[in-house]
């Protein structure tokens, strides 16, 4: 295939100069032939890919097209069940939602239901018309003096950096509009957040961005000022997420900005590090303590820890802590090892931590044998689309849950797999102002506040449905699991943790 390149690329360019000799417009032909000509004499010659040093120019475009799949897969090739990590299906959930539509479906369902492992609500013969109660949670446990009324779905972590400044401005005013809360992330509480009147999260990350002193130590002073505004509600004590646990990370130089620096309370424009650990505790009592000093620095709000659930015996040594101390947590964020990420290694991604369907039976038993389970409040994530998403992390033991992923589809993310790359097409997950004005604040604010009030509509629905008069009636014996070709399991019997 290099012969015949360098064969055809010089025959092609001396046979359009030949052309031109007699039919000048011939050399328009250049614009065709040369970047054909350049780009492989460049992949031959200097190329770092083997297949295209092999077959100059053809070997790059099947790079490409693999790079590229997802985008005619997306298009024209997969069926409704298809798409990873969220379906066709999925996707279109949130579309409908979003657009204020009804989300009814014609025909029938197009998912599996008899596949082994799927799983549906029991619902009654006897279906109450209306539950009572508001659909939400208080957030704060014994030792918190301002305790929040929590929407029982909330936007997860994600902070200014990983997406771009008009999808947290979109988020912060549809969290305002539908009156719910965005949790900041790690990177700190920008002026975006803020902008838009919704409640914040703040989330205190082993960088401490937003709270730390030159050196990158936990700062009081800095912290202080972070929480000084009324719209935190609660903060967060991020151990690890689902998508790397136990993973540090770095912010790139040329993702430093002015802007994002300001939040973050660094220099602008150099790498900043976040290490695994953090650097205030390395045990459980440790961040009970460090806890303790946040709710006292914040004026008595609710602190609690997001993890994922690693090794089972370090949940029980934080419940013993938790009782030995008196100092529990307000809440416990539980996060799904298929949990994303702006940027993730593929071994942390793919095989560390533990998935939410396992964690949150297992850490909801724990605190309730150490009689813990009315003082913290239990928060899970890890792929909640539907309101049946909901319901199901509800039925196992959550007190209310988070979304990332499905708030970011609700921001217009089509899901291109590009949040790693500053170059994401919907402007979403990108710093870069040419794609940022692709997401109209205004509207895709209306978008996230309508997903949130048609998801959560639709849980009152299916509890409704399941002939229970309230929310804290559910439970996991309100779900039926297929555990075999003709066996069923309610959740709680086919659900093994130790
Ligand atoms: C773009 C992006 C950025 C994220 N940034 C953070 C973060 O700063 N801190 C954190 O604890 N989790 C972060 N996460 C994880 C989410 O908060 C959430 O735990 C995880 O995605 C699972 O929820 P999901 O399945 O609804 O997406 C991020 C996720 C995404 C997709």
């Amino acid at each position: 295939m290099r012969r015949e390149f360098i064969f055809g690329s010089i025959v092609a360019t001396l046979a359009v100069l030949a052309l031109s000799v007699v039919w000048r417009d011939a050399l328009w032909l250049l614009v065709f032939v040369m970047p054909v000509v350049l780009i492989g004499w460049y992949d031959l010659l200097w190329g770092r890919n083997n297949v295209a040093r092999n077959y100059p120019f053809f070997g790059r475009l099947k790079e490409l097209a693999v790079e590229e799949r997802h985008i005619p897969q997306q298009a024209v090739i997969q069926n409704s069940r298809e798409g990873r990590p969220f379906s066709v299906v999925q996707r279109q959930i949130v579309a409908d939602r979003t657009r204020d539509e009804s989300g009814t479906q014609p025909y029938g369902s197009e998912l599996e239901l008899r596949a082994t492992g799927s799983e549906w609500l029991a619902h009654s013969a006897y279906p109450v018309d209306e539950i009572e109660g508001a659909l939400t949670f208080e957030l704060g446990g014994p030792r918190c003096t301002v305790p929040y009324t929590s929407s029982i779905l909330n936007v997860s972590a994600m902070s200014f950096g990983s997406l771009g400044p008009n999808a947290i401005r979109a988020l912060s005013r549809g969290a305002g509009l539908g009156g719910f809360a965005l949790n900041t992330g790690e990177g700190g509480v920008s002026e975006h957040h803020k902008s838009g009147g919704g409640d914040l999260i703040y989330q205190v990350g082993t960088g401490y961005f937003g709270c730390r002193d030159e050196d990158g130590n936990f700062s009081a002073d800095a912290f202080s000022e972070s929480v000084a505004t009324e719209s935190v509600r609660a903060i967060e004590i991020k151990i690890s997420q689902g998508a790397k646990p136990g993973l540090g990370g770095i912010l790139p130089a040329e993702k430093n900005t002015d802007e994002i620096a300001e939040a973050r309370g660094i220099s602008p424009g150099e790498a900043v590090h976040s290490p695994a650990a953090h650097k205030e505790f390395s045990s459980p009592r440790g961040l009970l303590e460090f806890a303790e000093r946040l709710r006292d620095l914040s004026g008595g709000r609710p602190v609690g820890a997001k993890l994922c659930v690693g090794r089972e015996s370090e949940i029980d040594d934080l419940c013993e802590a938790m009782v030995e101390t008196g100092l529990p947590l307000d809440f416990l964020t539980l996060d799904s090892a298929d949990g994303g990420t702006g940027a993730g290694v593929s071994d942390f991604v793919n095989w560390v931590g533990c998935t939410i369907d396992l964690a949150l039976p297992l850490v909801h038993r724990k605190l309730s044998d150490h009689g813990l389970r009315s003082d913290v409040r239990l928060v899970a994530s890890g792929k909640v689309i539907s309101s049946f998403d909901l319901v199901r992390l509800l039925a196992l033991g959550a007190d209310g849950c988070n979304s990332a992923r499905a708030m970011m589809q609700a921001l217009g993310c089509v899901q291109a797999l590009k949040c790693n790359t500053n170059t994401c097409p919907s402007g979403v997950a990108t710093l870069d102002p040419s794609l940022n004005r692709g997401l109209v604040v205004g509207d895709k604010s209306q978008a996230v506040a309508n997903y949130h009030r048609h998801t959560v509509e639709g849980v009152k629905k299916l509890v409704a449905a399941a002939g229970l008069e309230r929310l804290g009636q559910l439970d996991a014996s309100c779900l039926r699991r297929r555990v075999g070709l003709t066996q069923v399991a309610t959740l709680t019997e086919s659900l093994q943790t130790r």
